[in-house]
């Protein structure tokens, strides 16, 4: 595929490591100018290091330059947006990918590690798209994209199966990526007739993240064993593909990523249907008509709970 994003822009939030980074390079190699945005944050969104998307930027070359603020504001998203439009003369391509983890069980979790998460998962991904969706509106009636009309901006938005199934001690994360899956269905919706995509992605791959988890049992020990032998470029490879021209077609789509193996997971969707008659019974009639049809308690490390293929 290497040239199909040739005089294409993209702005990668979180690119200064692991999965982020991955991406940048798969967005590179294919011809993209990328602006790595990152500001070089611990895992719980601490500190920052400039250094950390300046050196990503570097080794891509003079394609690609670094933005080092939190993403987390309007503000940011703004300038992150503004610098693409004066550098590159346009956005293309907005991947979501920046992330932070405060875990902690509901019963413990302190308010303000809600928000920040929240606010750093969940909302940065908003401002971005919403800075960058109103360019990339104004653009294509411009003519970026050429003679045919602009007919493949596209978001990706990193979510996680912790947002789909749930996972012991990640309210606030679980949240804000499930949140980020409504903000894929309704931007996929709102931009389809200005041939913009959106979809979300749910990665599994061995970064920072998966080298710091403790295994608190034998299952968590088999899990983490296998997420570290999953590469990133995996990843980047299905970002990439959703990015390529012959990827006009796919929007507000949820798929899934484990080494080789792509997954495409269904939407919430009713499965049963039940007719009230009396309030007073309610209850038992739940059990008595939907209980075999009720959604089961697995976590996503026991869902994904098989060797990978790498
Ligand atoms: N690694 C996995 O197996 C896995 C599983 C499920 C989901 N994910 C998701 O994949 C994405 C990447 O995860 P990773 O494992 O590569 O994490 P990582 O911690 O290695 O990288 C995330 C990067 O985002 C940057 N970042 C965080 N907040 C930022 C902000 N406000 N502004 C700018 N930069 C910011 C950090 O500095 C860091 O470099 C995340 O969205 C994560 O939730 C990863």
């Amino acid at each position: 595929m290497t040239g199909l994003l040739e005089g294409r822009s993209a702005i990668v939030t979180g690119a200064g490591r692991g999965i982020g980074r991955a991406i940048a390079e798969s967005l590179a190699a294919q011809g993209a100018s990328v602006i790595v945005a990152d500001n070089g944050a611990s895992i719980a969104g601490d500190g920052g290091d400039p250094s950390v998307a300046q050196d990503v930027a570097k080794a891509l070359g003079n394609k690609s330059i670094a933005f080092t603020e939190s993403v987390a504001s309007p503000g940011t998203a703004k300038q992150l947006v503004d610098l693409a439009v004066k550098t590159y003369g346009g956005i293309d391509i907005v991947v979501n990918n920046a992330a932070i983890l405060r875990d902690a069980f509901v019963f413990r979790m302190d308010p303000a590690d809600w928000d920040a998460v929240i606010r750093n998962n969940l909302s940065a991904a908003f401002y971005l798209i919403n800075a960058a969706s109103a360019v990339m509106r104004e653009q294509g009636k411009k003519g970026r994209g050429g003679k045919d009309g602009y007919d493949w901006g596209r978001i990706v938005n990193i979510v996680s199966s912790a947002g789909l199934y749930g996972n012991l001690g990640q309210a606030a994360y679980a949240s804000a990526k499930a949140g980020l899956f409504g903000l894929t269905r309704v931007t996929a919706m709102d931009l389809q007739r200005a041939a913009i995509t959106c979809n979300a992605v749910a990665p599994f791959a061995k970064t920072r993240v998966t080298d710091i988890i403790q295994p608190a049992n034998e299952a968590q020990k088999t899990y983490k064993e296998r997420a570290l032998k999953i590469g990133a470029h995996h990843v980047a490879n299905l970002v990439a593909a959703l990015c390529a021209p012959e990827a006009k077609g796919i929007t507000g789509q949820l798929l899934g990523v484990r080494g080789r193996e792509v997954f495409l997971f269904g939407q919430p969707r009713p499965v049963a249907k039940l007719e009230v008659e009396k309030s007073e019974t309610l209850a038992a009639d739940l059990m008595a008509k939907l209980g075999g049809k009720f959604t089961d308690m697995t976590t996503d490390l026991e869902a994904f709970n098989t060797e990978p293929l790498v």
